[in-house]
């Protein structure tokens, strides 16, 4: 679970944020332990400013996938799956971390949840009278990813060793060839970017309680 970032869009560390009798990061974790046989966190070098139960808690670094990095260099030698999660999605469920582990179990070299894209897509760039449409995007087959992801150990470990950088794992394994699935996300598991974002997952979260669904 990598909980190292600084929130500079959120006004700051949202990780911290309290969330349904809880912490942001703390549910993260929480889902995280019900499924895995461990949990390394990953917290800012200052340390995290709110308790978390993990077996291994370790600093993160300047970027995202460095923090991935930091996480990876404290697994067991034993582990032959990892899952990757954003502390910023806590509304993520037990079942997609479970979905994707599947999906690697069943031979991917990595597994991502994904939401197919409902708004229309443009590209725009600066013209004369401020940002203008450059042109509209099919977005028959474009899906926005979350996270947690899975990978096969040796192949996410292969894919970060150049140390490269993207803004999620399935990125870097692409780029080296892996072959990476896809299975069906959840609007509940919206990574907390905006304050508001904050707000509309609580409302997700209750609803998900009211309806008996989790
Ligand atoms: O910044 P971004 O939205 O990509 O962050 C996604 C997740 O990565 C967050 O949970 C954040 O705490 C984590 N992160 C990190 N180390 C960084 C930057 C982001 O652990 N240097």
């Amino acid at each position: 679970v990598v909980a190292a970032g600084s929130g500079t869009r959120y006004g700051g560390p949202k990780q911290v944020d309290p969330l349904l009798g809880s912490t942001v990061v703390a549910h993260s974790v929480a889902t995280a332990r019900s499924v895995c046989d461990g949990v390394v966190v990953v917290v800012p070098a200052s340390g995290s400013p709110v308790p978390i139960e993990a077996d291994v808690i370790v600093p993160g670094g300047d970027s995202r996938s460095e923090s991935v990095r930091c996480g990876l260099r404290a697994l067991p030698v034993d582990v032959e799956i990892v899952l990757i999660h954003d502390a910023a999605r806590p509304g993520a469920s037990a079942a997609v971390f479970k979905a994707v582990e599947a999906a690697v179990h069943a031979g991917a070299d990595g597994a991502v949840p994904a939401l197919a894209v409902t708004d229309t897509l443009k590209s725009a760039t600066l013209g004369s009278y401020g940002l203008e449409v450059a042109k509209t995007i099919s977005r028959s087959d474009l899906y926005a990813i979350q996270t947690p992801q899975a990978f096969r150990r040796d192949v996410l470990e292969a894919a970060h060793a150049g140390g490269g950088d993207a803004t999620d794992d399935a990125g870097l394994v692409e780029q080296s060839g892996g072959s990476v699935v896809v299975v069906e996300g959840e609007r509940r598991a919206l990574k907390l970017t905006e304050p508001e974002d904050l707000v509309m997952l609580q409302a997700l979260l209750l609803g998900t309680e009211i309806d008996g669904r989790s």
